[in-house]
């Protein structure tokens, strides 16, 4: 016999899930409008533009430290053209994280529900994005720049181990921050036309998957068990460590000519660059705190990632 808290239960769960059915009807609608063909939509004939930044300059970590105000115009433009491709490889990094959370998240799902539908469509942009970041790389001349073993290899056990909430906070974090730079980007009449091109075309298709998964974090931080819940706040505000800590390979002012230790200690007390990470990240960090994610020892490690302010 069902009680009545029984079916207030069954009613909240079936409402849940007419929701997340509706939100995925959106998504996919606007991705049969708004999608793109990297290889079509992009001239990647074109030369390398001279005078044009892979970057805009506000946004490369050194920007403003008194190493950059040492540096030519060409090495600062050269290391802009460094950290793109070292942030596009992060990017990979991420989306390739992201296609194996996704794929186990609708492991279990009904196959013909709206929710998977949508799930493998931004498996399919995500398979496109990859492929154009890696493009753009090799256009660019830079090399591509891995993240460090032991957070590739810390993150081969998140991705395989992690819960569905702790999946999609992590899946935000990667794709808001990165989000925020690349819509400073696009419209930059300084930076590359191949370069606002690729922007343009990731923040277009990653609105949808900041939704997709903002809905379906809200709705687990309300449905999962306590454990669950703190569990999520601790290994999100881990990944946001481990996030900023792999922003920017330090590889990068090797390979420019400059001294990598000080360039490291420099972008750390670099008070513009601290402003350029919380504003970037500003977006996400309210919408967890929002819906409870940004609480106790979860919220330490955030401060403590530099993407929080005290
Ligand atoms: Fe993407
Ligand atoms: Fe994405």
């Amino acid at each position: 016999m069902t009680t009545v808290t029984d079916r207030e239960v069954l009613r909240d769960a079936l409402g849940l899930l007419r929701d997340r059915e509706q939100v995925a009807e959106r998504l996919l609608e606007s991705s049969a409008k708004h999608s793109f063909d990297p290889d079509k939509e992009l001239d990647w004939e074109a030369p390398v533009e001279d005078g044009k930044w892979f970057w805009p300059p506000e946004l490369v970590s050194l920007y403003d430290t008194p190493m950059w105000r040492k540096m030519s115009e060409d090495q600062r433009m050269d290391l802009a053209r460094h950290e793109a491709a070292s942030l596009a490889s992060l990017g990979i990094w991420f989306e390739i994280i992201l296609m194996q959370l996704l794929v186990r998240h609708i492991y279990d799902k009904a196959v013909t529900s709206q929710h998977v539908r949508y799930a493998l469509t931004e498996i399919a942009d995500e398979c496109r994005h990859s492929m154009m970041f890696a493009k753009m790389i090799q256009k660019g001349g830079a090399p591509s720049y891995p993240v460090p073993r032991f957070y590739h290899n810390l993150a081969r056990i998140l991705k395989t181990v992690s819960t569905t909430p702790g999946s999609f906070a992590a899946t935000l974090l990667g794709e808001e921050i990165l989000d925020y730079m690349q819509r400073l980007t696009f419209p930059d009449e300084r930076v590359q036309t191949l370069v606002r091109g690729v922007t343009r075309i990731h923040v277009v298709e990653e609105a949808r998957h900041v939704r997709y998964a903002r809905e379906e974090l809200r709705r687990q931080m309300v449905t999962a068990p306590r454990w669950e819940q703190h569990f999520t706040r601790v290994s999100c505000g881990e990944a946001a460590r481990v996030f900023s800590t792999c922003f920017v390979n330090p590889e990068v002012y090797t390979n420019v000519g400059l001294d990598r230790r000080e360039a490291v200690a420099q972008v750390k007390a670099s008070g513009h660059r601290a402003e350029v990470m919380q504003s970037g990240a500003k977006r996400l960090t309210d919408f967890l705190d929002d819906i409870g994610v940004l609480q106790g020892v979860g919220r330490r490690l955030w401060v403590s990632s530099g993407l929080l302010a005290r």
